[in-house]
């Protein structure tokens, strides 16, 4: 059994394994109808359990159609309807029933703590589908889209990432370290990740480097990545920090720095961070990017379930 919880702690070969199992799982699908399940049918009455303490459109829907095309089945549960926490149930036991009824269990939550314990109690994977420290599905998903549209390994493009220091952000740092790219980071000054991203850049050699001016972190990129500056739950003074992240718009002037054939993605949802020029533009394949979450988390499931060789 494997959790999923951070890019930083799953070995780099185990990655490029789910990478490889989503490419060939992709490609077999080609002519399916979208509930086909996948010929050799291999989480065959598996069921995975999903809980949403925040928002979520594309998760959500592409753990549904990942679990169900291996064969599988799931059930959304909502933290308000159970005991979890009130009532005299504990997180353990809670993950003790989970893990009865259970075979995977995938959690979206504001609590890195909650998720380390639910690991800790759980005797099914844990899959994180976003905390405050990482969305580490999402940024397998994109190293998959990125290597797909470039047809060339990550490690030899320029990634650029530009806005807020945020999960996605902490998830695309630990996969620079893990894939070895070259990532470029353009932020204000005063929204640098936090320290202990900073230390891990450091204790692993990152090839990664902040610029406090979106041109120069923009400069002969590949790719540029963008996120939303407001992130949900994010307990700050919206105005001042839009305000703050003025200069770092994603718009038609700033890709002109990049390469003239850079991809554009972003996760969604969105806001002022990119402009609809650019977002809908010819550089743009978010929509690829956020169909690729179904190909990719059903090979995570994979991993996790103990399927991959
Ligand atoms: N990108 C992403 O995780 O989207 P949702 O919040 O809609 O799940
Ligand atoms: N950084 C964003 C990602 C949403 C998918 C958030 O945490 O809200």
């Amino acid at each position: 059994m494997k959790h999923f919880i951070n890019l930083k702690d799953i070995p780099a070969k185990d990655l490029r394994k789910i990478i490889d199992d989503a490419k060939k799982r992709k490609r077999k699908r080609k002519s399916f109808n979208t509930l086909d399940v996948d010929k050799d049918n291999p989480l065959k009455g598996k069921l995975l359990i999903q809980m949403f303490e925040k928002a979520s459109s594309r998760t959500r829907l592409s753990f549904y159609l990942a679990i169900k095309q291996l064969g599988g089945g799931t059930i959304n549960i909502k933290a308000n309807e159970l005991h979890l926490g009130k009532g005299g149930e504990s997180l353990a036991d809670t993950a003790k029933i989970l893990s009865t009824y259970g075979d995977g269990f995938m959690l979206r939550t504001d609590s890195d703590k909650k998720i380390e314990e639910f690991s800790k109690a759980l005797t099914i994977p844990i899959i994180n589908g976003l905390s405050p420290s990482s969305h580490p599905t999402q940024v397998l998903s994109d190293i998959f889209t990125v290597e797909e549209i470039k047809k060339k390994s990550i490690s030899k493009l320029n990634i650029c990432w530009i806005g807020d220091s945020n999960n996605v952000l902490n998830s695309l740092i630990a996969a620079s370290i893990k894939f070895s790219f070259k990532l470029s980071i353009g932020c204000p000054k005063k929204y640098k990740p936090k320290k202990f991203v900073l230390e891990w850049i450091k204790k692993y050699k990152g090839n990664i480097n902040f610029y406090h001016d979106a041109k120069k972190a923009a400069r002969n990129a590949d790719v540029i990545f963008s996120d939303k500056v407001i992130s949900l739950n994010d307990k700050v003074n919206k105005t001042i920090k839009i305000k703050n992240f003025k200069n770092f718009q994603i718009n038609t002037k700033l890709i002109g720095f990049a390469k003239k054939d850079v991809t554009f993605l972003h996760c969604l949802p969105r806001g002022s961070e990119v402009s609809d020029e650019v977002f809908l533009g010819k550089n743009s394949k978010v929509w690829i990017q956020a169909l690729n979450r179904v190909h990719v988390q059903k090979s995570i499931l994979m991993y996790c379930f103990g399927k991959l060789r």
